[in-house]
């Protein structure tokens, strides 16, 4: 059955994406940010993502990204704090600046958007960190949005955002009493504060210092970045109402691994039962200090992401909500304030499955996603994959996604959920060459 649609209730994105397999080959430039980029045969950015760029959420104090960007400025109050820097970045900026060898998954198609061959629209906070050093930017924290290739549910989203901060040291006495210093008063402060700590040691074989750096200056430093950060995680969580309610804040401390740190920490909190991973960290691979010309020093840097530590400050249910410009969400907000969320009203999922046999190249499941989104716009809650088969004498492969439409902001008929699915079935089969089942 075809039922008829009003345009204007269908998502920007429904017309104009996916017309037709022959205009992939003809690959029209991208426009991004006022800038043209010639296309390529690496070009995978779709409009979905193209709309996003440029609209900087976290510059607006009374959004919740902006308010808590705000936070985590004043917290670390004399930082240079940046904004505002160019999402497009290239492969060396991204990834070869920092150490990730060449076969790393990041830099794989499936898992980020390239605007052509040569860029690509950066994956972390961390590509801008060797120009900010070579600024001779001391003491710094850096917001900017971020884009990766991922699967579709309530805590994951194509974009968001990140704040990295680095801290130099000078690798002498001076900076040697300067660390002293600054853990000795944050020692003090964390002493009297409701918090209790599940440390690791700053070193171990695992985890180790490098080799060029002075053992005692190395464990001096991962000490400040872990001082730093735990002080920073009771401003964020601390006797926060709603977050502990007057239980000591937990946060624990795992041994990582970065490519552009050694050694590496992630730091997690417990909140509602669970452990949360909320931030990376380490001290700066010296390779990033050289790059950037800034001699005799050392340095700790952290990435966190900003929507996980918001959907938990603001009970925010739905990493899609935002980018919902509803008033019934915008208001809810006001600078400089953290308070609870208050859904207005929650619409019925209407969930489809669609099942087919694969083109003999694959397809990857963020190719799927990408499509889903693209075709339908913030209407996809979520996608699962629930059955996944080869056949064992044809040798082809099935999968069937299950996709929840459910818009944040009214009640989608089941018509025009119908309506939607088809579009997005007729792009699968135009783009991809599959087969449905
Ligand atoms: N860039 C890392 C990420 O996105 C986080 C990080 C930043 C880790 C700085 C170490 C130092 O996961």
């Amino acid at each position: 059955m075809t039922v008829a649609v009003s345009p204007a209730r269908l998502p920007r994105h429904f017309f104009r994406t996916f017309q037709c397999r022959r205009c992939y080959s003809t690959r029209p430039p991208v426009s991004l940010l006022g800038q043209r980029y010639a296309a390529d045969s690496s070009t995978n950015i779709t409009s979905a993502i193209i709309d996003k760029v440029g609209r900087n959420l976290y510059m607006n104090p009374s959004h919740p990204l902006g308010i808590l960007q705000s936070l985590i400025s004043s917290h670390f109050h004399n930082f240079n704090s940046m904004v505002g820097l160019n999402p497009v970045v290239t492969p060396a900026q991204n990834f070869d600046d920092l150490g990730f060898p060449p076969d790393h998954p990041g830099r794989a198609a499936t898992d980020s958007y390239y605007i052509n061959k040569d860029l690509l629209l950066r994956t972390h906070t961390s590509a801008h960190e060797v120009e900010t050093f070579a600024r001779g930017e001391r003491k710094w924290l850096l917001s900017a949005d971020v884009y990766r290739r991922d699967e579709i549910d309530a805590s994951h989203y194509p974009v968001f955002h990140q704040m990295e901060g680095a801290r130099v040291f000078s690798a002498d006495a001076v900076g040697r009493a300067e660390l002293e210093d600054d853990n000795a008063r944050l020692s003090h402060h964390l002493a009297r504060s409701n918090i209790v700590i599940e440390d690791v040691p700053h070193i171990t074989a695992s985890n180790p210092h490098q080799d060029v750096h002075d053992p005692v200056l190395a464990e001096l430093v991962a000490l400040n970045l872990k001082l730093s950060l735990n002080s920073l995680m009771l401003t964020l969580f601390g006797d926060r109402a709603g977050v502990n309610e007057g239980e000591p804040l937990r946060v624990r401390w795992i041994e990582a691994y970065f490519p552009f740190t050694t050694p590496s920490y992630e730091v997690e909190v417990f909140f509602r039962g669970k452990w949360l991973e909320i931030l990376g960290c380490g001290v700066v691979q010296q390779q990033t200090l050289d790059r950037a010309r800034v001699p005799d020093s050392i340095s700790w840097a952290f990435g966190l992401g900003l929507e996980r530590i918001a959907m938990i400050l603001f009970s925010i249910p739905d990493i899609r909500l935002f980018w919902s410009q509803d008033p019934r969400f915008i208001s809810q907000f006001t600078a400089g304030q953290i308070n609870t969320f208050k859904p207005y009203s929650r619409y019925p999922a209407c969930y489809k499955d669609v099942s087919f046999w694969l083109p003999h190249t694959g397809l990857h499941d963020n190719d799927f996603c990408d499509l889903v989104r693209d075709t339908v716009g913030d209407l996809v809650q979520d996608v699962v994959l629930i059955d996944s088969f080869t056949h064992p004498k044809t040798n082809r492969s099935s999968k069937c996604y299950r996709i929840n439409y459910c818009s944040m902001d009214r009640s989608l008929s089941n018509d025009e959920a119908n309506s939607v699915h088809a579009q997005v079935i007729t792009n699968l089969k135009d783009k991809f060459g599959v087969e449905i089942r």
